[in-house]
Formats: structure tokens, sequence, C-alpha cells
């Protein structure tokens, strides 16, 4: 018996044979499309390859696609669990012609694999196509020799296949699988085609059409094969079972539930454990890709999918957090297929603990609560809105889980009352808000969250998305188009986009939003009240409230940004490692060209700090270990060790980025992590692309606080290479080899010093006239007296030369004037055996003011005074000789 994993590979290797390339699954969340919820089909990755927007490099492709169809149009979330056929995650084979061939190729592969590949009995198939299609009925008929009845006719949207509102579509052929009149079921068409004897197991759609908001359709250029077989149904056909839920893969989903729970897999809870089964793989996939719990959007829709696994593990009676526990069953099953499973299994279990611990603490109370309601409710009723809206509001129970709970005793939910209840919380928060003193200005923000719900933010996983521009704002006030307001910078709100807007210490990002009527180029992106602004300036035509658009940030600076935000998280575990623990964050910025970080530290790192800081983070990006994100709860972030901002407020999940690996000395529930932080952040995968990381400076931010700058990537490059260039120049000015340039520099330095001194001392030498010539003393009242005007020496050589001509002369008075250039310096000097009969000072000050200066100080035997013009030294050196009585 060929196990699904076998058929799935059957299916791909019979169209690789057939020219076909194997393309991979895209993600779950559609990066290229602006509404549509999750990838719900196979074409959906081709989608713009029908209309002839996009070409890729073949023309035949073929694809086992992960669908969910749990929200937006294909929604089959309340039928999972009791129905033998309903999933929310499944996979989809396909084949697809992108203007290749069309019907005919198409509906003779579909015949050659169903009857010779996978061995079906022709006689116990039959097909539908659409009403007026003569063409495919007459290429069935030719290829089966199928009588008439076994080739039916539809009329309705059955066999005409959109993908959603808007996109390529076109009539399509059904091929149904009979199991024989022992199943009650009619054939398509006929009034009992609901029941269980013939199976779709293949639709062949003939993409020809596309259809556009505005409810027109145009014929497409290009003639399209799309066909979808869900992998689970043609699974439990080959397998001889009737129900998905039997084949090889679920049946051991369901097992490993069975066995978790210790219940009969097909006794009383058999309902909730298909529930489980199904669920668990549309919640670990979702997560693989991305998704995370949250109140709205996509995120609510894994929430209410992961909630209403968890209830019916409940009413199997496991009391504990468990739904975790089965993702290795998975992995086991799937992981090869899809290696993403694998590499977020952590993820996948960690996300599952978190989010069934917090739902258990009021599960039990909001049961309760339901059971009570419902034994005072009259027979039959519905239960009120205002008693679901509870369930909601305060024990977690998302509508449909409390509509499921209620299904199992056949009664319903006042839906409208409990639409009520939810426009009255609506109001008081908006009046709350209204109050809150926020500026007026604000209020918009605040009244498009409410409208549409918090921005969702893809970015963590693409750079480029499609989404559809819900408004956009100027100076607080939306209008309809940029045109309105010409050459003005604007806020683009959308609904969903790749661009982070700045927290956290990083910036926000830029780059283009694309319409099909103009082009914005992004400068900034921010926050608030949950609403992303692309703050953006018009470059071509104009964009418009309503458009869809197509979002792209500038790959570069946000390569560099990440590369900045992850060596931030190894630099500020290496500043721990190499300072202590006392290092904390105070502040960072991770910007396109350089990142800072401020930290709790009393004194400058020493170069020998600085250097094993430096090697140790750039140890850790050669390690190139890959950077892993997880939410959780606050408390088990920090049980893990994680690193958080002091004073900042967290919600009840964290995102955990940890990063590095440090065998048997690191943090983590495995002891080997090396950097564990709360963070928002978009990061690398692996640290290897952070490429380099070099340290610019650290100084001072303000008291105990350091700073410390850097760079990584191509910024450190550039760095390292431009300081290479600036040693080379200067080790060859200076003659020498690099290595040699310290020994250079500081022996030209230590000559200088000594040719500096010996000038000065030859420039003295020189203005007093040689070692022993110099001016004749004079005898003055028995004095010996010496006057000399100097060139060329300062005042600061002035008391040296007072001391040596003292003594030259044994016994006497001196003064010497210095001709600077500037201003004059005068000082004069007497021998101690005559300081009792003549003061210095009075020489010093007598030669000052002749000077034109003032004052004069010092000692008996040397003092000093400036002066202002030296073509008075004459006067001054007769001044001086008249205080010596001459
Ligand atoms: N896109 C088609 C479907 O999902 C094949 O049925």
């Amino acid at each position: 018996m060929p196990s699904l994993n076998d058929i799935r590979s059957t299916f791909l290797d019979y169209f690789n044979r057939n020219g076909h390339t194997v393309v991979d699954s895209s993600p779950l969340v559609p990066r290229n499309d602006p509404t549509l919820m999750f990838t719900n089909s196979g074409m959906v990755q081709f989608k713009n390859c029908f209309t002839g927007v996009e070409k890729r490099d073949y023309v035949r492709a073929t694809t086992a696609q992960k669908c969910v169809r749990a929200g937006g149009k294909h929604n089959d979330l309340d039928n999972v669990g009791y129905t033998a056929r309903h999933h929310t995650f499944f996979e989809m084979l396909g084949n697809f012609s992108f203007g290749d061939y069309f019907k005919e190729g198409a509906i003779n592969f579909a015949w050659e694999l169903l009857t010779k590949d996978f061995g079906l009995p022709k006689d116990k198939l039959l097909v539908t196509v659409y009403h007026t299609d003569d063409e495919a009925a007459e290429i069935w008929k030719k290829v089966t020799g199928f009588a008439d009845h076994k080739i039916i006719r539809i009329a309705t949207k059955d066999n005409f296949w959109q993908m959603g509102p808007t996109g390529p579509c076109g009539p399509c052929t059904e091929i149904f699988y009979d199991h024989g009149e022992h199943i009650w079921g009619g054939p398509p068409g006929s009034a009992d085609e609901d029941g269980d004897r013939f199976i779709e197991i293949w639709n062949n759609v003939f993409m020809q059409n596309e259809q556009f908001e505005d409810g027109s359709m145009i014929e497409l250029e290009m003639q399209s094969i799309d066909t979808g077989m869900g992998l689970e149904r043609i699974g439990a056909l080959l397998q001889g079972k009737h129900d998905n839920y039997d084949t090889d893969l679920m049946r051991s989903l369901i097992e490993a539930s069975a066995h978790l729970t210790s219940n009969d897999p097909d006794g009383p809870g058999k309902v909730h454990h298909r529930v489980v089964a199904d669920h668990l793989r549309s919640t670990s996939f979702l997560i693989a890709d991305g998704v995370m719990p949250s109140n709205e959007g996509r995120g609510y829709v894994l929430r209410r999918i992961m909630r209403r696994a968890m209830r019916h593990l409940n009413m199997l009676g496991t009391r504990d957090v468990s739904m975790y526990k089965l993702v290795p069953a998975l992995v086991r099953q799937m992981g090869n297929a899809y290696p993403e499973l694998t590499r977020a299994q952590n993820l996948i279990e960690e996300t599952l603990r978190l989010e069934e611990t917090k739902f258990r603490t009021t599960l039990e109370r909001g049961l309760k609560l339901l059971d009570e309601e419902l034994s005072e409710l009259p027979e039959g009723a519905d239960l009120p809105g205002p008693v679901a809206f509870k369930l909601y509001d305060t024990y977690g129970f998302p509508l449909d889980l409390t509509q499921d709970a209620l299904r199992e005793k056949g009664l319903a939910v006042d839906v409208a009352g409990f639409d009520d209840a939810m426009e009255e919380q609506r109001a008081k928060a908006r009046a709350h808000w209204a109050g809150s003193g926020e500026a007026a200005d604000a209020k918009i923000w605040f009244e498009l969250a409410e409208q549409h719900g918090a921005t969702e933010f893809l970015g963590y996983d693409g750079e480029v998305a499609e989404g559809q521009i819900l408004a956009i704002v100027k100076d607080g006030a939306a209008i309809g188009s940029s045109d309105e307001v010409k050459g003005a910078t604007l806020n683009i709100v959308v609904n969903q986009t790749p661009f982070y807007a700045e927290s956290g210490g990083q910036v926000g990002d830029q780059g283009w939003i694309r319409t099909d009527t103009g082009l914005a180029k992004v400068i900034d992106t921010r926050k608030i009240a949950g609403i992303v602004l692309h703050v953006a300036e018009i470059v071509e035509g104009a964009v418009a409230k309503g458009q869809p658009a197509k979002l792209e940030l500038d790959h570069t600076r946000r390569q560099a940004i990440r590369a900045n935000h992850s060596a931030t998280h190894l630099l500020n575990e290496a500043l721990r490692a190499h300072l202590g623990d006392h290092v904390a964050q105070r502040g960072s910025l991770n910007a396109a060209d350089r990142l800072r970080f401020d930290f709790a530290h009393s004194k400058a790192l020493s170069p020998e700090e600085l250097a094993a800081v430096e090697a140790e983070v750039n140890g850790y990006i050669r390690q190139n270990g890959a950077v892993e994100t997880r939410l959780m709860s606050p408390n088990d972030a920090r049980a893990l060790g994680a690193q958080a901002l002091f004073g900042e407020k967290y919600g009840e999940e964290v995102r955990v980025v940890s990063m590095g690996r440090q065998s048997g000395s690191g943090k983590g529930n495995d002891g080997n992590t090396y950097s564990i932080e709360l963070c928002g952040g978009t990061h690398v995968r692996n640290l290897g692309e952070v490429g380099a990381f070099v340290l610019l400076s650290d100084s001072a931010s303000s008291s105990g606080v350091r700073r410390i700058e850097a760079l990584t990537g191509a910024a450190a490059m550039a760095h390292m290479a431009q300081q290479a260039r600036l040693l080379a120049d200067v080790a060859a000015v200076l003659k020498v080899p690099a290595p040699d340039l310290a020994d250079r520099a500081k022996s030209l330095l230590d000559e200088r010093k000594k040719l500096e001194n010996e000038v000065a001392q030859l420039r003295r030498e020189l203005a007093m006239g040689g070692k022993s010539g110099g001016p004749e003393a004079k005898e003055i009242n028995g004095i010996k007296f010496i006057a000399q005007v100097l060139n060329g020496v300062s005042g600061k050589d002035l008391p040296g030369l007072i001391d040596e001509m003292k003594a030259r002369l044994g016994s006497g008075a001196v003064l010497l004037i210095a001709d600077t250039g500037a201003k004059p310096a005068v000082a004069a000097g007497v021998t101690a055996d005559l300081t009792d009969r003549l003061s210095a000072v009075t020489l010093v000050k007598a030669a000052a003011e002749a000077l034109g200066g003032k004052g004069g100080g010092g000692r008996p035997d040397m003092a000093q005074a400036g002066g202002a013009d030296i073509s008075l030294a004459d006067q001054a050196i007769a001044a001086a000789e008249a205080a010596m009585g001459a």
C-alpha cells in the first residue's frame, strides 16, 4: 500500500518526467496577494504567471503545495472533525501550464496518471465539465471513450474556479470516483450529490479569464492550466479507505493523540482525535511559516485553530499542557517533505506550550460558565450574545470555539448579540482614548486601528509583499489620492507590510510602494496605535486609497540594519563576558550605517578589553550559527536567562531572539546558547551574514554610562580598508614597513625633542652673544648692572637666562627684555648678596612701566613682567638704571 509520502513522490515524478519543473511549496502566507489570508491552493504562487505579468524560466511546473483553508473565502474550520474530508491544512498536488499545453494536454496527463501510474479502474471514474464547455467534453470523450452520462455538464460555480474575489480564473473539469452502490449518494449535479458515493478527486482548471474587483471579467491572452488534487483524498482512495483520516499519515497523528491522552483512537473521542490531528498540522505549518498567535488577522485565525484543538484535548481528559507533545510525531511524518517543519520544531513546540498554558488558566472556568448558562436556557434557545462575548473577552474563547462546543449539543450562538457586545466594548475603548490626552492628530490612527486592526507585519521573513492601501493620511486627515496634495510627504497605511516601523532602537525601513498608477518612495516607517505609517513621497503618478500595492523595501539597507542589530546582541553579551554582569543596556541604535550601544559601566575600556570584546563578537560571527526566534511568556524568557531592557513593559508574550553556541557554559534550555534577548527587531538568519565587526570608539555618554560605536558588514570592511590605506600612506612617507611604524614614529619624536632642546640652547647663546661674549657691565651705585634686549627668545626663556647672567656676573643686577615679535616680556635679577640693597621687583616694575606695561612681580632675586611696546626698550633700561639711583 503506497504511503502518502509515496503518492506525493509518484505525482511529482510523473509530471517531472513529462517536462514539468518541480517547484517547492510556497509559504502559507502569500506574498504576492494583497488580501488573501492564506495560500489556499497550488496556483497562488503562480497567480501572476497566468495573467502574463510574471515570466519564469519554465512553462510547465508541478508542486505539492501546503494549503490552509480557515478564514477567508475557502474556510473549512467548522466542519473539521465531523466529516471525512474536511481539513484546515491539506496538501494540494498540482500541475501547471503557463501558456503551454491546454485542455487536451491536461486531460491526457490526468487520465494517464490516474489510470496507469495510480492504477485506478477506468469504470470507477467519471467527470464534470462547465455546461458550455463543449471542447472539454469532446476531449474527454475521445480520451476515455466515456458514455455521455459519465461526462456531466454543470452550470454552477462548482465548475468555474476562482481563487478569491479577484484574479485569474476559468471553467474547470472535475474528476470523480464512484465508491459503489453500497454507499449512499448521487453523481455530481444530482439531488443526492452531497452523499459520499461520488467523491471529487481532481480539479483541472482551464485558466483563461481574469476577474476584477468591479465585477468585470476579461479573456486572458494566454491559455493556461491549473490543477489541484488533495493528497489526503487520493491517498484515501489508493489506500482503499473511505475517510481521509484513515490514511497512514493522518492515522499516525490520531494514534499519537490517542496515546498522549490514553484514549481509544476509534472510541467515543474519535472526533476529538481528528480535530487534534488536523489542527496540529495547520498550527505547526503556520508557525513554521512565521505566523504567531495574536488577536488580529492571521494570528487570530491561528489562535482560533490552536484553542479549538486544545479544547478537544481537554475533552479527551487531558488536564496538562500537552498539545506540543504531539509535534515530534508530525515532524516524523512530514519533516522530510517539508524541512521548514524540522527547522521550526522548537519554535512550534514553545508557541503551542505558551498558548496552551495561557488558555488553560481560563478554559475550565469558561466551560463551567458555559454549562451554567446552558442549564438556565429554555430548551433549544440560542446562547445569548453577551455570554458568548464574555467567554471571548474574559476566558479567551474565540466565537467559533463556543459555536463548536454548542454544536455538539445541537445549539447555536446569537451571533448578532455577540457582535453588539463587541461593538459596545469598542465604543468604550474609543471613549477612553478620546479622553486620554492624545494629540488631536493621533485620533486618525486610533480610528484606523479600530476600523482595520493593527497592520500585519510580514517583514520577519520577507522583504516584498502585496498589500492593499487602506488610507492615505496628510496632517492628520485622510485623503483619497495622493493627487490631492501634490508634492507633499504623506503617510500611507496598508493592511500588511514587510516594512519595519522604528522601535527598540532599530530604525524604520525605507523602500518603495508601487500601484498601477504611481510609485511612492518610503523615506521612513513608524508605528502609532498598531498602525504602520509609511512616510512617503510620490515620485511617479499618484497612489490612491483602495488600490492593491506592491511593497518592497530597500534590501541592501535592511540587510545592513539586520547585521547591526544582531551584532548589537553579540556586543551586549561580549561586554558582560569581559566587564562583568553589571553591564546593562541603556540604549541602542541600529541604523544602516552603524550601531551604537549605551551601557552601564563606570570607566573607559582598556585597549585590551576593547580588543577582547571585538574578537569575541567576530568569533561568533564566524561560527555562523542560526539565529532563532521564539515567542514565550516573559517569565519563561527570564528563566532561560534572557536579557530584557530595564524598566521596559512587556506584554503577555515576548519575542525571544537567541544566537551563538557556547558549549556547556551558556544559557537557554540546552545551556549552550550565548545570547538570549527579548527583542522585536529583525535579525540575520545566520550570524555569518554580519560579515565582520569593528569597534570604532568607546566614550562616556553620561555619568556611569559608556557608549560604544561600531560597524559591521560592508561598512566594517570599508573602514578597515581605509585604515589600511592610511597606514600604507604613512609607511610610504616614513619609508619603513608598516610593522616598524611605531618604533619609527617614537624615534622621530625623541629626535625632535632632542633637537628642540638644542635649538633652544643655541638660541639663548646666540641671543646673549655667544658663550662668553655679551655686553659689558656698568657700575651704578657700586652695583654691576647688565641690561640687554634679546631677539627670538620667549618670556619663558628669561628666568633661565637671568640665572646664567647672574652666574657670569658673580655679584650684580640684570635686566633682560625679550623681543618676542609680539608683546615684549621683561625680567630682572639681583644676586643674593645684594638683595638687601636692591630688589629685582623694583627693577622690573620700573622697566615694565616704561615699556607700557603694568605691574610685575616675583622675588627680590628674580622678577618678571610684561610690556606693550618693544620700541620703548631703551627707555625701559634707563628707567631701571634710574631706579638703581643712576
Ligand atoms: N486551483 C484549483 C483548486 O484549488 C485547482 O481546486
